[in-house]
Order: structure tokens, then C-alpha cells, then sequence
């Protein structure tokens, strides 16, 4: 088989070490890749690469995608679905693999039921954000370099008696804030799923400052709903605002100092998140995923995405890991809570 193999949306730690893997076990199997480049753009525009065992030397733990990335949806764009289509035969590919979070594997699980597209997914996303999988890859390393930063962020706000707040990622999940807030010891985490009052945040951090702690550290969650902050401006293909530009966290710091009167900053650490190397996490999981996605490929098994449920690597619909997003269940909120105030 010719198998391609495309990267999409954000990128993360990790995609090139599915790359990797993807490709070895494809090798290993007689088949042969073809890398595409910048996610579903490049099938739309008919832009390939062939990958061997040296393009694919060396990657583990590279950071980024050696393919590209976009967030382009080929249903959005006009006879977009026609050119992915056209340009798979024209290429005489025979299956895809798409790594990816719910945009990608979206496209993918649409193109599949609709077409019969031969089209097998990995999980990516730091979001942790997909159903049917425990977790994604590229989580854990953005978890790790938060939760460093919130360590930082603790001594530096000791030492001026501040309250810290640290803006993560996640877009409309808190996975990242809840992880990397207990992991750090925050005292108080803001997500999109639990609603919590500036004002009952305001009575924590006082509470906590009233017991003679002189300090705070406060992680919110970019999607978290705070009155005065607006989802606006420029949305792309999939529908998504850019949640950044909300400035929730600068917004937060200025009504915590405005209310209790402790100094506040903000720290946002952004893209940040998503760079460098993978944690050793990562790369075990990436790799098990392309090794999963290639032997799903090599038995025929399309419309499937590879996942993890608890410590087995298993294969699930691609319609039922994209059909809705997976939030944070308030039991994992209750074990940060139990450290707030
Ligand atoms: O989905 C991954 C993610 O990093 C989100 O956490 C974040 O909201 C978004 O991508 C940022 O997107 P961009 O890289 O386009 O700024």
C-alpha cells in the first residue's frame, strides 16, 4: 500500500515521533509513505513528500511537525472535499493517517462516512479534549512546562507578597488548568466547566490571606467565563475564536486587585505550551499510537482511531471520538478544590 500521512491543526510534542512510528511499522510491513504537507491544505493543494527511513531518522524527540500544519477545512473551502478526493487518487495513495484533535479527525470521520475514505486517526491535541481516549499525546509535556512555570511563578509571588495569576491553554476544556494546578499546588483554578463568581474567587484569596498566607497563585483556564470578557474577532475554519485574545487572564488579575486590593500579575504562557520536546510520556504514547494507526492501516480497519483506555492501546470509531468534547468530570475538580482557599 502507498499510505499517507498528514499532521493537523495545533501542533504539539509528539507528532513527529507518530511520524515516526507510523512510518517504521509501514516500512517494516512492505508499504510505503508518502508525507502531506500542512494537514488537510495539503491534499486539498496536492502537496506530498515521500518519507523513508531517513526523513523519518532522528525524530522522537523533535518537537513540532516535520509535515506542516494548518487548521484548513477542506469542507469550508470551495471544492475543497472534491481536490482531497482527486489528489489522493491522482497520488495513487491508498490509505491516510491523520493525526490530529477533533477538527482534524472531524474532517476525517466525515470524509470516511460519507465516502468511504480510507482514513485512520491519531489523537493529538495538549487540550486533552477528545472522547473515547483517556488521553491525548502532546498533554502531558504541555502539563509539565506549566506546571514548572507555576513553580517558578510560586517563589517570585512569595517573595512580593502577589497574587499570581497564570493563564493557560485548553481552549473550552480545563484539562491543562486542572492538571497543571494540582500538579503545582495553585490555590485557586478557574476552567470553562465550573463557573465560580469573581466575587467567590475574591473571598478565597482573602480567606487564604486572612490564615496569614501572604501569597497567591491563581491558574485560569483561556475559555474560563468571566463577566466584561468577550468571545470576539476573527474565527477560523472550524469555527474557532482565537481564545487568547480575550485577555481573560489580564481581565481576572485586574478585578482580583481591584477587589481585594493585593497586587496581582499575569503571567500568559501561551505558545509557550506547545513547544519543544516531548516528555518521555509523550513519546511512549505517540509511539504506541503509530504503531497502533499503521497496523489498523495494514488490516484494512478505516474509520477508526487509535486510543488509550487505561494502559491498553485499543481502536475506536472516529465518530465517537469527535462527536462531542470531553470536559473535566467535577471529581477531578473536587481533588484541586480540596487544596483551594
Ligand atoms: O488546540 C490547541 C490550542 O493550543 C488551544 O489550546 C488554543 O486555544 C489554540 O490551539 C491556539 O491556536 P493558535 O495556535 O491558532 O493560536
Amino acid at each position: 500500500m502507498k499510505v499517507g500521512v498528514l499532521t493537523g491543526g495545533g501542533d504539539c510534542p509528539g507528532l513527529n515521533a507518530v511520524i515516526r512510528a507510523v512510518s517504521r511499522r509501514l516500512f517494516a510491513r512492505g508499504h510505503d509513505v508518502v508525507g502531506i504537507r500542512e494537514g488537510w491544505r495539503g491534499l486539498v493543494d496536492g502537496r506530498f513528500e515521500p518519507l523513508g527511513p531517513r526523513e523519518v531518522s532522528g525524530l522522537l524527540p523533535r518537537g513540532g511537525t516535520i509535515l506542516g500544519t494548518s487548521r484548513t477545512n477542506p469542507y469550508r473551502v470551495e471544492g475543497g472535499v472534491d481536490a482531497v478526493l482527486e489528489h489522493f487518487r491522482t497520488e495513487g495513495l491508498d490509505a491516510l493517517v491523520a493525526i490530529g484533535g477533533e477538527d482534524t479527525l472531524g474532517v476525517g470521520a466525515q470524509l470516511h462516512a460519507e465516502h468511504e475514505f480510507p482514513v485512520v486517526g491519531v489523537p493529538k491535541t495538549i487540550d486533552n479534549d477528545l472522547s473515547a481516549t483517556d488521553y491525548t499525546f502532546g498533554f502531558d509535556t504541555a502539563v509539565f512546562i506549566c506546571t514548572e512555570a507555576i513553580d517558578r511563578l510560586h517563589t517570585t509571588a512569595e517573595s512580593h507578597n502577589r497574587v499570581m495569576v497564570v493563564e493557560v491553554m485548553g481552549r473550552h476544556t480545563g484539562w491543562i488548568a486542572v492538571m497543571s494546578g494540582i500538579a503545582g499546588g495553585a490555590d485557586m483554578i478557574l476552567i470553562p466547566e465550573q463557573p465560580v463568581s469573581i466575587e467567590d474567587a475574591c473571598k478565597e484569596i482573602r480567606h487564604r490571606h486572612d490564615r496569614g498566607k501572604d501569597f497567591s497563585i491563581v491558574v485560569v483556564s483561556e475559555g474560563y467565563e468571566l463577566e466584561g470578557v468577550a468571545d470576539e474577532g476573527e474565527v477560523d475554519e472550524f469555527g474557532h475564536v482565537r481564545l487568547s485574545e480575550r485577555g481573560v487572564g489580564a481581565q481576572l488579575a485586574s478585578q482580583i486587585e481591584q477587589q481585594t486590593g493585593f497586587e496581582t500579575r499575569v503571567t500568559v504562557l501561551g505558545h509557550v505550551q506547545r513547544g519543544g520536546s516531548p516528555t518521555p510520556r509523550d513519546r511512549v504514547l505517540a509511539t504506541r499510537y503509530g504503531l497502533k494507526a499503521a497496523d489498523l492501516v495494514h488490516d484494512g480497519s478505516f474509520g477508526r482511531m487509535a486510543a488509550l483506555h487505561g494502559d491498553r492501546i485499543v481502536d475506536v470509531s472516529l465518530e465517537e471520538a469527535t462527536t462531542e468534547l470531553k470536559t473535566v468530570p467535577p471529581d477531578w475538580y473536587a481533588v484541586a478544590q480540596a487544596f483551594a482557599g
